[in-house]
């Protein structure tokens, strides 16, 4: 049986107010930017978001010139603005120390200058924060109740990655730094802001709830060939009622992904290009953890010249290392109530992966370990589109470890066609009966 589910209630759409105001502090002001009305839309992640009282004091920012640091500025303009307060940044800033910004209570950051982050890597890999999670660190974390951060559409944060790329090339166990992470923030927006070249993941919400990310544009580009690497848009982990909207990416990594325990969120009017597919994971890495990704609704999408567009992606049922920077499996946990609807695919190599085999390509082994996630209640409807000629004539793949593992799929309205014309899909290891018109073919 096929049943649709019930979507969010829509909000009033209100476009991004910019307005100038005519009181400048000093000649290096570019312009001051008001609080945006940016709500989600056309669904919300199951909750209205909480109120947003406006601000009672501004702190200005002044910039120093020729790439000082100017951390200690930032810092103290936070510490005496944090408890409802706007942090004004109308200059071209730089950050050489690492922040930690997790005190706030009631606050808004408008950027309409640039932050560019120093690629002085002894300096990072001694001081950035570090997580446990994946191995991740980053420049600065920003957390509290209550916080907007926004950018009209002009403000910048410049990851300064190619130094990043340059050296892992060189050198693969190097950790490098998330140009931007929300930790432990209940209730916020991050809209209108152009990001950069991160020298890892663009964004980590973690630990938050109630998040609202709104008409950013995010471009990672290598000036040289070494590779951009690990450049996602957006990873939630341990997060709750989070809308990721309206915004064009282009980059060479997850346009979005489901870290564990991701629920409620919502991913829609997204343009992506050139990335690993909006994806929920990978998940089941860490053998002592319990993984949960449940009701994502990701609507009105598209994705281009990608490896995947939709993609859920989870570790076998037992620890091995692949790469030094890639081991994991046995984690237990599930994926339940994930839906794909109005999905474009251009140029992908797979339109849909369901893969239970994430970061081992020893399938024997998959196959005696099946992995200890389950995956059901999922859903793609209205999706179209090509691939590309990678995989011609097939163009998915859905491969589960048992049958036990993968349940409740669901597949309905999907027209997606490879270069010749075809349309084969890999169905492996659970019940395809609702897979309305999909050409199941066997993994060969
Ligand atoms: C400013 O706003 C904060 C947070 O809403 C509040 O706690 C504080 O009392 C306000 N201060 C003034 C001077 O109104
Ligand atoms: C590679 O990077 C790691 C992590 O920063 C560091 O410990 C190691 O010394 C580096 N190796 C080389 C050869 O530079
Ligand atoms: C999230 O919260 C946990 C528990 O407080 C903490 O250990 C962790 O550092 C936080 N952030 C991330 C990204 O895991
Ligand atoms: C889909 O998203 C695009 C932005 O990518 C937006 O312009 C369009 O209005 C959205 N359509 C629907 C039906 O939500
Ligand atoms: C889109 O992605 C492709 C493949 O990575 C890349 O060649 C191209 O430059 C990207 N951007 C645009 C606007 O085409
Ligand atoms: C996810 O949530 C479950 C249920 O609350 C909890 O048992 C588990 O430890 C959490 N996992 C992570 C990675 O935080
Ligand atoms: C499934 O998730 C959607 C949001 O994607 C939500 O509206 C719906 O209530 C969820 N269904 C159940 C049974 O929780
Ligand atoms: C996909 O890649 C092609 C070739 O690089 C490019 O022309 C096209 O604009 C890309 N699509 C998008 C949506 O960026
Ligand atoms: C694959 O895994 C199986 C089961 O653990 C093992 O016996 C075999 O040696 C592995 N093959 C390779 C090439 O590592
Ligand atoms: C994980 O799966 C293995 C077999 O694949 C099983 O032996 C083990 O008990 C499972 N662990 C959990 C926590 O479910
Ligand atoms: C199938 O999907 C296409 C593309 O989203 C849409 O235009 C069409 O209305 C859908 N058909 C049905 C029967 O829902």
């Amino acid at each position: 049986m096929f049943s649709r589910i019930s979507s969010g209630v829509a909000i009033a759409f209100l476009a991004t107010a910019i307005t100038c105001s005519p009181v400048t502090s000093t000649s290096r002001d570019k312009q001051s930017i008001a609080r945006p009305d940016i709500q989600p839309f056309p669904h919300n992640a199951g909750r209205a978001r909480p109120f947003s009282p406006s601000r009672n004091a501004t702190c200005h920012v002044a910039a120093q010139d020729s790439g000082a640091d100017d951390s200690a500025a930032i810092l103290s303009a936070f510490q005496e603005c944090k408890n409802g307060g706007t942090i004004v940044l109308d200059a071209d800033y730089t950050i050489g120390t690492a922040l930690d910004l997790t005190f706030l209570d009631g606050v808004d950051i408008a950027l309409s200058g640039s932050i560019t982050f120093t690629n002085d890597i002894d300096y990072w890999t001694a001081n950035a924060f570090r997580y446990d999670f994946q191995n991740s660190m980053t420049f600065w974390k920003i957390g509290g109740k209550d916080v907007n951060i926004y950018g009209g559409g002009v403000g910048l944060i410049d990851g300064n990655g190619q130094a990043w790329w340059d050296a892992f090339a060189a050198n693969n166990s190097l950790l490098r730094p998330i140009a931007l992470v929300v930790d432990g923030l209940e209730g916020g927006s991050i809209t209108g802001l152009r990001m950069i070249n991160s020298p890892n993941w663009f964004n980590l919400i973690a630990n938050s709830s109630d998040i609202l990310v709104s008409d950013m544009v995010l471009e990672a580009k290598s000036a040289n060939s070494n590779p951009v690497k690990n450049s996602d848009g957006w990873d939630t982990y341990r997060s709750e009622y989070v809308v990721i909207q309206n915004s064009v990416i282009d980059n060479t990594d997850d346009c979005v992904s489901f870290k564990p325990n991701s629920t409620n969120i919502v991913v829609q009017g997204l343009v992506c290009n050139g990335s690993h597919g909006i994806s929920v994971g990978s998940l089941g890495q860490y053998v002592e953890q319990y993984d949960i990704v449940e009701n994502v609704y990701i609507y009105n999408n598209s994705m281009s010249n990608a490896s995947d567009a939709a993609r859920i992606k989870v570790w076998p049922g037992v620890h091995s290392e692949l790469e030094p920077v890639l081991s994991g499996g046995g984690g237990s946990g599930y994926v339940k109530n994930v839906t794909y609807e109005r999905y474009e695919s251009n140029n992908n190599d797979w339109a849909i992966e369901v893969n239970q085999c994430y970061g081992q390509s020893n399938t024997t082994l998959c196959e005696l370990y099946p992995s200890n996630m389950t995956i059901s209640d999922i859903y793609f409807i209205d999706m179209w589109g090509t691939t590309s000629s990678k995989h011609d004539p097939k163009v998915g793949t859905l491969v589960c470890s048992s049958p036990e593992q993968c349940f409740n799929f669901h597949a309905k309205n999907i027209s997606i066609t490879s270069p010749t014309g075809k349309s084969e899909w890999i169905c492996a290891n659970f019940d395809t009966s609702d897979l309305e018109g999909f050409n199941c073919v066997a993994d060969v």
